[in-house]
């Protein structure tokens, strides 16, 4: 069965595109990462993709320009590597339809929260501090494909309840919600993944008929 070909796009740690590596690599995910792009120079993910072998690049903005015309460029960059999904991995820039507009339901993104909830930058932090109010009395974790510029909104594909204990510092917490975030992001993956083969081996099926 051919691989299916991803993109991850990162902006720092890197330790989910370091989930989806190992999970390439032992063979869970039937796929190959193409090439891993940051719009941060110092983003520990590159150095992660390099140790790999696998292409890392940085795309910044430059000064005066457009998000748009960021997008524009970043997704021609994507385009080149033909991926089947665009992964966002701790991908910290908000992207416009100038980019999405071009991978309709190809894009992925997770984020430490379950869906609706704590969108944006910080969410484990805030989540930490509306458990310490009394607001909420779990978290969790979401994968979502990413249809237009909403901000970590859009068809929920996987989600992970996650607790917080009344002990927990925010370390504790973020320790849980990362290794939860590095097990349902590869699963939920796969999952596409199969789908997706599913699809082509109905068509090729229909095909032959
Ligand atoms: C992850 O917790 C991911 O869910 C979050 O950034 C972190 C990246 O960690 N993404 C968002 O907050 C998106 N709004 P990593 O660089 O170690 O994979």
């Amino acid at each position: 069965m051919k691989k299916a070909g991803l993109v991850v796009l990162i902006s720092g740690f890197g330790s989910n595109l370091q989930a989806i590596l190992d999970a390439v690599d032992a063979g869970t995910l039937n796929a190959e990462v193409r090439a891993v792009i940051s719009n941060r120079v110092d983003a520990y993910g590159l150095e992660r993709a390099r140790l790999a072998g696998i292409p890392a690049c940085v795309k910044s903005r430059s000064k005066g320009q457009t998000r748009e015309n960021y997008d524009a460029e970043l997704a021609e960059l994507v385009q080149g590597y033909k991926p089947d999904l665009i992964l966002l991995a701790g991908w910290m820039r908000i992207l416009t339809m100038a980019f999405i507009g071009r991978f309709p339901d190809r894009i992925v993104n997770l984020h430490p929260a379950l869906p609706g909830t704590f969108p944006g930058v910080n969410a484990i932090e805030r989540a930490y501090q509306a458990y310490r109010q009394g607001e909420i009395n779990h978290t969790g974790v979401m994968v979502h494909l990413v249809p237009d510029e909403g901000v970590d909104l859009g068809p929920v594909l996987g989600q992970q309840v996650v607790e917080i204990r009344p002990e927990d510092s925010l370390e504790d917490l973020e320790k849980r919600i990362h290794a939860c975030e590095h097990v349902l992001f590869v699963k939920t993956i796969q999952q596409l993944i199969k789908r997706m083969e599913d699809k082509d081996a109905k068509s090729a099926a229909v095909g032959v008929r």
